[in-house]
């Protein structure tokens, strides 16, 4: 593998709310030893200041108003991810059910995207990254060498994110799964940036696939893409 142009490749992985796309990102990241960013994450920093700050997450303006000037920082490590608002670490606070209940809301703001979308690119820089999100392929990084699109079945992906839940966060699986088909239809309908595949992403559905299988796959991609 030719190491300089696998530190400036950027591979997107998108996909639907528990489709996998955090452990197969991290792990190819790991693996090929590059980058790692959480877009998701990001939004759901910016819902938990918007709940922080009581601004109703329903009232568009509001929420671009107050999205000027939130201070985000994003780690990019694979092992290691962490992100910060104003210096203080909100890794436990974004995954609180009431940050996800009202992240899509947050994300479809138009400002809100420019400003994180912006982020994102400068994070990404001259490449060397595996971003995951689910405008990656179509919006953040159009000229990415390789796109992946993540799609599961419904009871896998609720069972998968029901178990990632921490035991003061845990939901029963139906509730989780309601909760998901929810966020996949809000994602998809909006009118900035709706979740969808890139033309040229390549689908891997993981439902009857171990995460390792999903990461050699995509790490095989990868190999492939530098060989051409
Ligand atoms: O991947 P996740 O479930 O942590 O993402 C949380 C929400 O953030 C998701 O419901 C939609 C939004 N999101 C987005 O609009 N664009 C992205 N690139 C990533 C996430």
């Amino acid at each position: 593998m030719v190491t300089e142009d696998l530190q400036r490749m950027v591979i997107a992985i998108d996909g639907t709310a528990g489709s996998g796309k955090s452990s197969t990102s991290r792990g190819v990241a790991t693996r090929l030893g590059l980058r790692y960013l959480d877009s998701g994450a990001m939004y759901r920093a910016m819902t938990w200041q918007m709940l922080l700050d009581g601004v109703d997450v329903d009232d568009s303006e509001a929420v671009a108003a107050r999205a000027e000037t939130v201070r985000l920082e994003s780690g990019t490590d694979p092992r290691d991810p962490s992100i910060r608002l104003s210096a203080a670490d909100v890794s436990e606070q974004i995954r609180f059910a009431e940050t996800t209940k009202a992240v899509s809301a947050v994300s479809a703001v138009p400002r809100v995207r420019q400003l994180l979308v912006d982020q994102q690119r400068a994070i990404i820089g001259i490449g060397g990254i595996v971003i995951e999100g689910r405008d990656i392929g179509t919006v953040v990084a159009p000229d990415a060498e390789l796109k992946i699109y993540l799609v599961a079945d419904p009871s896998a992906r609720a069972a998968r994110r029901s178990a990632e839940l921490s035991d003061g966060q845990r939901q029963d699986v139906s509730t989780v799964q309601t909760d998901l088909i929810s966020r996949d239809t809000h994602d998809s309908s909006r009118a900035t940036s709706p979740l969808r595949a890139a033309d040229d992403a390549v689908v891997i559905d993981s439902t009857d696939l171990a995460l390792d299988a999903v990461i050699t796959t995509i790490v095989g991609l990868v190999k492939d893409r530098l060989d051409e």
